[in-house]
């Protein structure tokens, strides 16, 4: 086994410092720990445990895992549904979708201006909202684990629950 020496070490130290100072370093840090997590989420002891890797304030790593819809504060489900809400998804008829999601799927605690993911107690599906996918001229757009659908009637997405509902079941 080699040990490390100390001027290594003082140079890896320094490294993490400037790495900790790096704008993003903040964020690559909450992604990483996150995808490493089962149930991928942020837990308060990841938060914390961040915040003193980084030597940042706790206020800050929460207020950065909060502003970003990407960050979960809670254990995800298995499956995920991201209903856009933004101008043009909302022209579209994106909150009937929402709202059917919602119905469909039994979630009783989502409201349409709720921008924080909901997952059902089963830990199966989490449901969530966006601002904007980028994909506006494809209106109204959502995600079904991570594969977009574009153009979705309220019919095509009573058919993509229930494709999600016959692999529950399987
Ligand atoms: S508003 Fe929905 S993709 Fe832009």
């Amino acid at each position: 086994m080699t040990q490390e020496s100390p001027a290594r070490r003082e140079s890896t130290d320094g490294q993490d410092a400037s790495k900790a100072a790096r704008p993003g370093a903040l964020l690559a840090m909450l992604e990483e720990a996150q995808a490493a997590s089962p149930g991928a989420w942020l837990s308060p002891e990841a938060l914390l445990g961040i915040a003193r890797a980084l030597g940042v304030p706790p206020a800050r790593v929460y207020a950065l895992a909060t502003f970003y819809p990407e960050l979960n504060l809670e254990p995800r489900g298995a499956h995920s549904i991201t209903v856009c809400r933004g101008t043009a998804c909302h022209t579209k008829g994106s909150l009937a979708l929402l709202r059917r999601v919602v119905r469909d799927l039994g979630l009783g605690r989502i409201t349409e201006s709720n921008d924080h993911p909901v997952t059902d107690v089963a830990g199966w599906i989490t449901v969530r909202t966006v601002a904007c996918f980028g994909q506006c001229a494809l209106a109204p757009v959502i995600q079904i684990d991570g594969v977009t659908h574009s153009r979705v009637s309220l019919a095509r997405l009573t058919l993509l629950i229930q494709a999600l509902e016959r692999e529950r079941g399987a």
